[in-house]
């Protein structure tokens, strides 16, 4: 099939999250499936990484977008990613993208607008004729609304191109006020229910599903919990009617990337037979790094994540004094909310003998905890699907999880039962309250004391696949679904 992927954010050359490590790690799955796969992202040339030097060539046709009075141009860079084959397109325009936080500005409707109208067009002035046009998230929720309001009939070699559209996370939906609706380059009819309109204000992300003809999201339970009301950030009414439109698919680990055998961000590394001493010498060196006591016997409980309530930083605050009171080490890696962020940087200053807090966005750091700490901490309130849950597994580090959306997909609680027939990876609580949070950490104490049991959930997870082989496969049937839906009118 031929594939155009577009994202606001992909590895190696721009990442706030997870939406980073899919965009990446998908297209490249979908490449080495042997379909023909097209990257479409926004050209973040500050950010661009020093070991992606030099910048991509100035080449590459320009486009154009009248976005209500303006009339805006940019370039489109082409090139192909080498470690894959996946045709990269960036797209160059500096006043919206040249920009040191990705989404950072009052203009974001504009912004993605102009990105979406470009990818529209890369389809044209690069002669592709996609199967299926795959659009990621609020910022590209125009390119399914462009698709179904007449691009397919001005654009020939989209005529037949269907469009699926994932949901990574609903609480981020694009909502802009209604004077926004000019700067999207839409006529001003679709700013109605059917289309792009919501409750009286422009709603970029509902205008993806509404208009796709395939939405996904990034787990099974993820696609259940987004139709209710406590999960639907009001988008539940949205979702129920296109339910049978809906597919949960959850995410996998680019074992290029995130594996611990050859990661190269680290000194030690090991499988699944030497992750005994493997993880105990990235655990002294991380404990050097952070400068925490250098222990074997107490367990050491990483923390990488956006500082929002989302990953459950409210639940850490209510438990702190209990979780600094345990023989037990903790290490933060993140930035977000001010709030949080000082919440972590005080429990370091109170307790530094027990906690490390770097606040910041630190890849290379991000690997070593992974690497080095024995269990992971992911009390998230609700999580579309999660990667690190994930990451820690197959670097064998126990994770420690709410019982929501992907973490209930990928985590296997320990339970007799699951610790005697070798499934159990990880220890999950079901009540979201800081009570919730202390009983996994006890749990996770008990289990940590059992050297033999220990070191079975540690083999039980880093046995796990979590290749994205069968998520593309899965992608693939929805794609296929998508392109015969285009001759059926969008509901
Ligand atoms: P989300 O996309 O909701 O933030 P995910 O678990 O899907 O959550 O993905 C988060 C990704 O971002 C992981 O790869 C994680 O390691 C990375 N990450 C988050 N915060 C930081 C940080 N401060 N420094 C380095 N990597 C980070
Ligand atoms: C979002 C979600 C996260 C998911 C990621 C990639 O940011 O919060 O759960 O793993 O997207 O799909």
């Amino acid at each position: 099939m031929q594939i155009v992927f577009a994202s606001s954010e992909a590895v190696p050359y721009s990442k706030t999250g997870g939406l980073g490590d899919v965009a990446a790690a998908l297209p490249s799955a979908l490449a080495a499936r042997g379909h023909d796969v097209t990257l479409v992202l926004p050209y973040h040339s500050l950010v661009w990484p020093e070991h992606r030097l030099p910048h991509p060539e100035r080449s590459g046709p320009f486009v154009t977008a009248d976005l209500g009075e303006r009339r805006v141009t940019g370039q489109l860079l082409t090139s192909v990613v080498p470690e894959n084959g996946v045709r990269l397109v960036l797209v160059d325009q500096p006043a919206y993208f040249a920009r040191r936080g990705l989404y950072d500005g009052a203009d974001n409707c504009e912004r993605y607008a102009f990105f979406s109208h470009a990818v529209i067009e890369t389809c044209r002035l690069l002669g592709l004729n996609p199967d299926v046009v795959h659009a990621n998230d609020w910022q590209t929720g125009l390119v399914p609304a462009l698709l179904a309001t007449g691009a397919r009939e001005r654009v020939p070699n989209l005529a037949g191109t269907g469009s699926v559209f994932t949901i990574h996370n609903i609480a981020f939906q694009g909502d802009f006020p209604p004077e926004a609706m000019p700067g999207t380059g839409l006529d001003g009819r679709y700013f109605s229910w059917e289309y792009l309109e919501f409750f009286g204000r422009l709603n970029l992300l509902k205008a993806g599903v509404v208009l796709a003809n395939e939405v996904t999201t990034v787990s099974p339970t993820y696609a259940d919990e987004i139709r209710t009301e406590r999960f639907g950030h009001g988008l539940d009414p949205v979702l129920r009617a296109k339910e049978d439109r809906l597919t949960g698919i959850l995410n996998g680990v680019d074992l290029g990337t995130w594996n611990p055998t050859s990661d190269p961000m680290l000194d030690h590394h090991y499988d699944v037979d030497s992750a005994s001493e493997g993880k105990a010498a990235n655990k002294r060196e991380l404990q050097t790094l952070l400068g925490l006591p250098v222990r074997d016997d107490v367990p050491l409980f990483g923390m990488i994540s956006r500082m929002t309530d989302q990953k459950g930083f409210d639940l850490i605050r209510d438990a702190s004094a209990a979780l600094l009171s345990l023989d037990a080490q903790f290490c933060f890696l993140g930035t977000g909310a001010e709030e949080f962020e000082q919440l972590v940087r005080r429990l370091a200053e109170r307790a530094p003998e027990k906690v490390a807090a770097t606040v910041g966005f630190d890849e290379a750091l991000a690997h070593r905890i992974e690497a080095g700490s024995d269990a992971y901490l992911m009390p998230s309130s609700f999580e579309p699907c999660g990667l690190n849950q994930m990451y820690s597994q197959v670097y064998g580090t126990v994770p420690v999880v709410h019982r929501v959306g992907g973490l209930a997909d990928t985590v296997v609680g320990a339970t007799e039962e699951s610790l005697a027939d070798g499934t159990a990876t990880g220890v999950v609580f079901e009540h979201y309250t800081a009570d919730g949070l202390l009983w996994a950490v006890h749990q996770t104490l008990k289990l940590f004391a059992d050297r033999t049991t220990w070191s079975r959930l540690v083999r039980n997870g880093m046995t796990r696949d979590f290749s994205w082989a069968a998520s593309a496969a899965k992608y693939e049937t929805v794609y296929e679904r998508a392109a015969a839906g285009v001759a059926e009118p969008a509901s």
